[in-house]
């Protein structure tokens, strides 16, 4: 566990937050790298001896440290816009081993993609695989493509997370999937490599992830009967974390029921986890500005952490100086003109004004969907690696948020 209290005071591995907190101003997010790279160990280790990558899903957490950190731990990326991909490699990972999914890239970005040497575009309709033949035509090259099936499998998850149901926009129905394999095949600027699937998000359970690869496997080796050979198979991530009390199955069991369907397939395994990497290795440190009768206003709002108002998502708070009593049941809120600006209701906490809470399990989803709204500059981010805090992303400016507009004459 990264955080944990010592002499009372909660602590980023051996930083105390309310020295991080002093040095660079709250709202701030801290992440442990430490606590990453034994995330990305327990797939490593639960893949080990079996021709496989771990592409990290970069919209869980797109800073370039926690990007560089993976990328020199040995991961690939699974990314989702050309943006991702330019973070990617200014972060000094490989374009050979990323991934490149998403239902609407643009032409622009099957150009950049194609031209850094993409891994693999993971198709998701016709049009798309159209598009993409297109342009690997004009650049005078073969593009790596994989199809992304969507399995029509319940992921079991919030519905706005899911995406392996046929009702949802993701991937090319799985009865249709062959057919267009067929014409993939035969398209001269395409190169089949394999074959991906994502259904959802948050799983807590692997049962539904290994039926998504079972129904992917049925698919595999009727295509290798029609003698189209794929090289790899990705199975997605969504592989959930604990927020509250849950009990989600390790990604061990993931890995182990993935691999035990696979059997003596030959294929490259991937898996593409965002949330298990870094979900639990971040936090969200906020000061408490007011109290008023029932709540805590501090100075994080839904524009740092959406995932309260968006999902009705459950966040651990734990005040940074340890107390053996409350002082009273509150709903923390932020200065957002928003009722939905809350993130987290009726906890029992002792709080007086000025006093640092730490909103847990912010590593993933939190400053990768921030926002600017109520002009509000977004947060700094800290990585503690070694027992030193680092800087990472400095806190914007007000000017900053502006200075791309003009007032007309
Ligand atoms: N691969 C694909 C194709 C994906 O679409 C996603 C996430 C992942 C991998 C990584 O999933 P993870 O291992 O992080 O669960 N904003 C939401 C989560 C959206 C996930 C979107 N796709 C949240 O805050 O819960």
């Amino acid at each position: 566990m990264p955080f944990n209290y010592r002499h009372s005071v909660l602590c980023a591995d051996e930083v105390a937050l309310d020295e991080i907190a002093e040095r660079f101003g709250t709202p701030c997010f801290v992440y442990s790298a430490a606590s990453i790279a034994a995330s990305y160990a327990e797939f490593e280790d639960a893949l080990k001896g079996r021709a496989a990558r771990i592409c990290y899903s970069v919209k869980a957490n797109s800073n370039l440290a926690v990007l560089a950190l993976l990328a020199k731990l040995g991961a690939g990326f699974d990314i989702v816009s050309g943006g991702e991909l330019a973070r990617v490699l200014a972060a000094g990972g490989d374009a050979r081993s990323t991934l490149f999914s998403g239902v609407g890239k643009s032409e622009a970005e099957i150009f950049f993609a194609l031209k850094k040497g993409i891994g693999c575009i993971n198709i998701e309709s016709e049009a798309e695989l159209d598009r993409v033949q297109a342009v690997a035509a004009s650049l005078r090259l073969r593009a790596p493509v994989a199809l992304r099936v969507n399995p029509d499998i319940d992921a079991n998850t919030h519905p706005y997370i899911s995406t392996g149901l046929r009702h949802t926009k993701f991937g090319v129905p799985h009865a249709e999937a062959e057919g267009l394999y067929r014409k993939a095949a035969d398209m001269p600027n395409i190169d089949v490599v394999g074959i991906g699937c994502h259904i959802g998000s948050l799983l807590l359970e692997a049962a539904p992830f290994i039926a998504a690869t079972e129904r992917l496997l049925l698919l595999v080796d009727r295509l290798d009967s029609a003698g189209i050979r794929l090289r790899h198979v990705d199975v997605g991530g969504g592989i959930g974390i604990r927020y509250k009390d849950e009990s989600p199955q390790p990604p061990e069991a993931f890995v182990r029921g993935v691999l035990a369907a696979l059997g003596r397939r030959p294929h490259t395994v991937i898996f593409d986890p965002g949330r298990s990497i870094v979900g639990n290795a971040g936090l969200l440190l906020t000061r408490v500005e007011y109290l008023k009768p029932g709540f805590l206003v501090v100075d994080a709002g839904m524009n740092d952490l959406i995932r309260p108002a968006l999902y009705g998502a459950w966040h651990e708070v734990q005040a940074v100086r340890e107390s053996a009593s409350t002082t009273g049941v509150y709903d923390i809120v932020g200065p957002v003109c928003e009722s939905a600006d809350f993130l987290a209701k009726g906890r029992p906490l002792a709080a007086r004004a000025g006093d640092l809470l730490a909103v847990m399990s912010c590593g993933a989803y939190a400053m990768a969907m921030s926002s600017n709204y109520n002009t509000r500059p977004r947060a700094p981010e800290v990585l503690v690696r070694d027992g030193h805090a680092l800087l990472v992303r400095r806190r914007e400016s007000v000017e900053e948020l502006f200075a791309l507009e003009r007032r007309p004459d």
